[in-house]
């Protein structure tokens, strides 16, 4: 294994972004840059041996800068939505950035996202990124150090590593949002993906995109993925909550089966499969329903709806408001720790 260090850009003020590349033997190659902790791309082979990469994104600093989705990003210090940007936790309210329609707060106001990371060499396979959020930044408590660290294994394993750690009690959420695409570009949608998923039930929301409190079950909905199905043949169903949320936009509940990948997509052209094993209570299946092509990513290709899927393995969006979901609260100087895994490989 090897891993070269390259100049990716200056930020406006500055200061350097570092591209990280990581080969293995098997012709798969991840690269991350330290904004955002970012897993910039993924290069696999398909079944003919071409390699090509799986991710869906920018390949200037111009393009994360200026139309970012989160491509890539890790998110945190509370991922996902938190309603009306507020929550109240020992007896105290928190007021949050409310960055989303002036009224929720979405990724914590991007603050983990657009930061720039410090980075280490950590193995001849490893990277880790870390960075401290300051007491009180977006209306969080507590001076909170982060670290990520991802392994490219030589099973053609990307494994992220995340821990954490508060000095005042907080709630915590982190994950990644890098959208795949196993026709290894955006030319093609994601909707012919074929899609597995150990989720017995999912977070219905409202037209805010926050859960209403129920845990729904999956079966006899477009929402079913335990047996697998494309992506795109019920995305289109006349069901509300594909409706408010223009596609999948949605936390599924996971099973947690011994042995079992939580998820696996497969590609039937490339022949690309692509496993994530979580220890997360829930994924964001999200389906880039409000990509639009009026954004130009990787290649000059247009970056238009449904050219990637993500899923962002988390607690439950908004947990801090819902005391039925898993807890999401760490007390002063408890870790936070959790890993989730991207396996690659091809299938004829
Ligand atoms: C963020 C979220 C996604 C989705 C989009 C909508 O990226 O992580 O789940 O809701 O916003 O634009």
């Amino acid at each position: 294994m090897a891993i070269s260090v390259s100049h990716y850009g200056f930020m406006p003020d500055g200061k350097e972004v570092k591209l990280y590349s990581i080969s293995n033997n098997n012709d798969v190659t991840l690269q991350l840059i330290n904004l955002g902790a970012t897993l910039q791309s993924l290069y696999t082979p398909d079944k003919y041996g071409r390699v090509n990469d799986i991710t869906i994104g920018f390949d200037s600093l111009y393009g994360h800068l200026n139309f970012t989705d989160y491509q890539g990003k890790v998110v945190g210090r509370y991922a996902n939505r938190i309603a009306n940007g507020s929550f109240s936790l020992g007896g105290k309210k928190y007021q949050l950035t409310q960055n989303e329609k002036d009224k929720t707060c979405l990724h914590s106001a991007g603050e983990f996202s657009d930061a720039v990371w410090d980075a280490i060499i950590a193995d001849d396979n490893a990277v880790e990124f870390s960075y401290t959020s300051p007491d009180g930044t977006s209306g969080f408590e507590g001076n909170l150090t982060a670290k990520v660290r991802y392994t490219l294994t030589e099973d053609n394993k990307v494994v992220i590593e995340y821990s954490a750690v508060c000095d005042k009690d907080t709630v915590m959420n982190f994950t990644n949002h890098v959208y795949f695409n196993l026709n290894g570009s955006a030319m093609s949608d994601v909707l012919d993906h074929e899609m597995q998923m150990n989720a017995s039930h999912y977070v219905p929301i409202d037209a805010d995109s926050i859960p209403t409190g129920e845990i729904r079950e999956v079966k006899g909905t477009a929402f079913d993925f335990n047996a697998p199905c494309t992506i795109g043949k019920r995305i289109y169903d006349n069901d509300e909550q594909l409706t408010l949320a223009r596609g999948y936009d949605h936390n599924f509940c996971l099973c947690h089966k011994e042995g079992e990948a939580d998820a696996t997509v497969k590609e039937p052209v490339s022949g690309r499969v692509l496993k994530m094993y979580t220890d997360l209570p829930g994924v964001q299946l999200y389906t880039g329903n409000f990509l639009d092509g009026s954004v130009i990513g990787k290649g000059g290709i247009p970056i238009v709806k449904h050219a990637g899927f993500c899923l962002e393995t988390q607690f439950y969006p908004d947990s801090p408001n819902q005391p039925d979901f898993p807890s999401c609260v760490f007390k002063a100087g408890e870790e936070f720790k959790s890993t989730t895994v991207f396996a690659v490989s091809v299938e004829e």
